[in-house]
């Protein structure tokens, strides 16, 4: 067998590889030739900046050279043949981090497209088209996408493959990127539970190599933030239903340094095993972007995280989703943001879905959490402009709510609740309306929908956002029919209204 480290192979004499009228890398690569590719994960780009943006490839290598290093080349180009190469270099894909590689490309102009791809000698990776963020000013207008929930089992990721043809300028994806349980649907996991490092790489890896979320990370850059199933269904902070906090937290740790080596992130765990995912982006002066994680800080589960009427302690005065260093953060940025909008990029939804006269609520989301959430709720009243739009996922449903406070009628922020990318399942018009039905009487609530999976498109311009929801007939077999179930548009007052 040869040794990859002592043969030399420049990838540039290679000619075999992409599709006709690309040019070849010229990043040269030490080490053996692969004799097939190993981007069986394809790309992904995240987390971008005015100036920069995070590559993202893994190698699939033989278990036999699981403690092996690689080097792998990569490329930034302005132009999809890569005629204009821009930045070239090598990095490294190590047992350390499961071969995963990350790179942190910086020095590139504000609000650009770029193409981007990987080498190892002898393979080169598919080609990733991405984009910065505008430094300054306001764009004419942003376009973005919006997942969750994509539970392999429910269905196909046709969402993420008409996402993709979208060419979006960003994807955020809101949490429960995979799940951990196993149980048969339309298609089945091929792994164990996870429940330590090289589990949860598994899942990941298993969940990277569907070609339709392939296609989606890699037409623009993606903005995650993560739910509940990255770890283990409706925990939080160290808090489960039947896991101890040691076994919680060392489940966490491997959960987390997993989701760090797969996810296109900037952000590394720190030693205690925690990874700070909130964070904030800023477009130009249209969007002030804070993403949120309600998962890791929490103080508890309140009633047990469950959905039912309140428990005796509702409402104690320190329950908390964000903890105390996340929630000041965004109330100092919030309070900071000269942009047009505020945008919260979140998991569990935000609005006020209590129905039945406190008959039933999901403390699994902010209803649980009420103190905190009239303290926010407080710094967007007490904003000079009310703009802030609430992103959400979680809940398997598609529904546009205007965030009232109690017996307020004018809206203190904008919510927009993504539908599943597959989690759930088809279910077919008229089969999915318990929670519409739940739902559906609310006073903020102008849409709730939740007889097909999707994602949403929003469009958004100094003046207003357009909102469509986006769903696909169904995902019971590769290659469903994409259409738009509803659009909306919301203006500068927050007045949201049908079109
Ligand atoms: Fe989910």
């Amino acid at each position: 067998m040869m040794n990859r480290r002592t043969v030399l192979v420049g990838a540039g004499a290679l000619m075999a590889c992409g599709p006709s009228g690309v040019r070849p890398p010229r990043v040269q690569v030490p080490g053996a030739t692969f004799p097939s590719t190993p981007f069986s994960y394809g790309v992904a780009s995240g987390d971008p900046t005015s100036d920069a943006v995070v590559l993202w490839t893994a190698l699939e290598v033989d278990p036999t050279q699981a403690g092996e290093s690689f080097s792998v080349g990569w490329e930034v180009a302005a132009d999809e043949r890569f005629e204009r190469v821009l930045q070239s270099g090598l990095a490294s894909a190590t047992g350390e981090t499961g071969h995963t590689v990350h790179v942190d490309v910086t020095g590139l102009a504000g609000d650009g497209t770029y193409f981007y791809r990987f080498v190892v000698p002898g393979q080169v990776s598919p080609i990733g088209r991405t984009r910065t963020l505008r430094a300054s000013g306001a764009p004419s207008s942003f376009r973005f996408g919006i997942g969750s929930c994509q539970d392999l089992r429910g269905g196909y990721f046709t969402a993420h493959r008409a996402a993709a043809a979208q060419q979006f300028d960003l994807f955020f994806f809101l949490g429960d990127f995979l799940y951990e349980r196993n149980r048969m649907g339309v298609r089945a996991h091929q792994s164990a539970e996870p429940v330590d490092l090289a589990g949860y790489r598994a899942r990941h890896a298993e969940y990277r190599r569907d070609a339709d979320l392939q296609a989606n990370l890699a037409s623009c850059p993606w903005v995650v933030t993560w739910d509940d199933h990255e770890v283990v269904n409706n925990y939080g902070g160290l808090s489960h239903g039947s896991l101890s906090p040691e076994v919680l937290r060392e489940r966490r740790r491997a959960a987390y340094r997993a989701y760090a080596e797969w996810m296109p992130l900037r952000v590394r765990p720190a030693d205690d095993g925690s990874l700070q995912l909130f964070r904030g982006f800023e477009v130009g002066s249209l969007l002030s972007v804070s993403v949120l994680d309600t998962r890791q800080y929490r103080n508890r589960l309140v009633c047990g995280g469950r959905a039912g009427p309140a428990c005796a302690d509702w409402g104690a005065e320190d329950d908390s989703m964000l903890g105390q260093a996340q929630r000041e953060w965004l109330e100092a940025r919030l309070r900071a943001s000269s942009a047009s909008w505020n945008v919260l990029a979140q998991q569990v939804v935000f609005s006020d879905f209590t129905v039945g006269n406190g008959a039933f609520l999901n403390h699994d989301q902010w209803d649980g959490y009420p103190v905190e959430r009239r303290r926010l709720l407080d710094v967007m009243d007490g904003l000079s402009r009310r703009n802030t739009i609430v992103l959400t996922g979680d809940i398997h449903l598609a529904a546009l709510s205007r965030v009232l406070r109690p017996n307020t009628a004018r809206a203190t922020a904008v919510e927009i609740v993504t539908n599943s990318i597959s989690s759930g399942g088809s279910q077919g018009e008229g089969n999915g309306s318990l929670i519409e039905g739940l739902v559906g009487g609310l006073p903020g609530l102008l849409y709730a929908y939740e007889g097909r999976r999707g994602y949403t498109a929003c469009t958004v311009t100094d003046e207003a956002w357009q909102v469509d929801f986006e769903v696909v007939d169904s995902i019971d077999a590769p290659g469903g029919a994409v259409s738009t179930h509803a659009s909306f548009e919301v203006n500068r007052e927050l007045l949201a209204r049908r079109r």
